[in-house]
């Protein structure tokens, strides 16, 4: 018997105890900077924003992400671009491409995109984000005047034949499970602020309308 109480008193202090690796948010005090927000957009001449490029693999998000980047800055504006590929080499790195793993990826993302859009950066984000409730989520943690939701509507027929890393294909044969469009679900946008296919419009035309949503300082 003793040994049994013994147990408990032991498992109920490792509940108590807080780990350093996994504390609450409740256990860790905010910190009031400052520098504000205003102030850093102020300095660097700008409004920090995130557009959140959303669609289906090959539907043309990191190249109009690009290219809208390369716009931008080309009128001198600070700039940052997430990209979906590139993150989940470091950033997202082991996520996989489950429901909860693409959750915590599009998590991730929104993140860092508003620290850097509080930082004063115009963030430009390229991800498949395929369920409505992860963006919107996103959406949330910052004022709505921030936060740009583009979708890129590009039919999937068109993603498909475009097919420009070969994973349609090997989805298909049945090689990739769990495929964005064909075994596992796009959702997309209600009320994005945009609405873009890069399979009737050019490029230049896109990159022109999304600067009509670039915020004036
Ligand atoms: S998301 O769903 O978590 O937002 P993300 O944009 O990061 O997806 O995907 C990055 C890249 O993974 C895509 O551009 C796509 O080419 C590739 N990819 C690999 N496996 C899949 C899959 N099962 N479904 C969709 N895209 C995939």
């Amino acid at each position: 018997m003793p040994g049994i109480f013994q147990f408990l008193i032991v498992l109920s202090r490792a509940y108590e105890m807080p780990s350093s690796s996994l504390l609450n948010s409740s256990e860790v005090v905010w910190h009031c900077h400052q520098v504000t927000p205003e102030q850093r957009e102020k300095n660097l001449g700008q409004k920090g924003q995130v557009f959140w490029f959303t669609g289906l693999s090959g539907a043309g998000k990191s190249t109009i992400a690009n290219a809208f980047e390369a716009h931008l800055g080309s009128l001198g504006r600070a700039t940052f671009l997430l990209d979906g590929d590139n993150v989940r080499h470091g950033l997202c790195r082991g996520l996989g491409m489950s429901e909860e793993d693409r959750r915590e990826n599009v998590r991730r993302v929104g993140e860092v995109a508003r620290l850097m859009a509080d930082a004063g950066l115009i963030v430009i984000c390229a991800l498949i984000s395929p369920y409505r409730a992860d963006r919107d989520r996103v959406r949330q943690l910052m004022s709505s005047q921030r936060f740009v939701e583009v979708h890129v509507s590009t039919p999937l027929a068109v993603c498909e034949q475009r097919d420009p890393k070969g994973l349609y294909k090997k989805a298909r044969e049945g090689v990739i499970k769990e495929f964005t469009g064909l075994d596992s679900p796009y959702e997309p946008p209600l009320e994005a602020e945009l609405v873009v296919d890069s399979s009737v419009e050019p490029l230049a035309e896109i990159v022109r309308r999304l600067s009509g949503f670039v915020a004036t300082s």
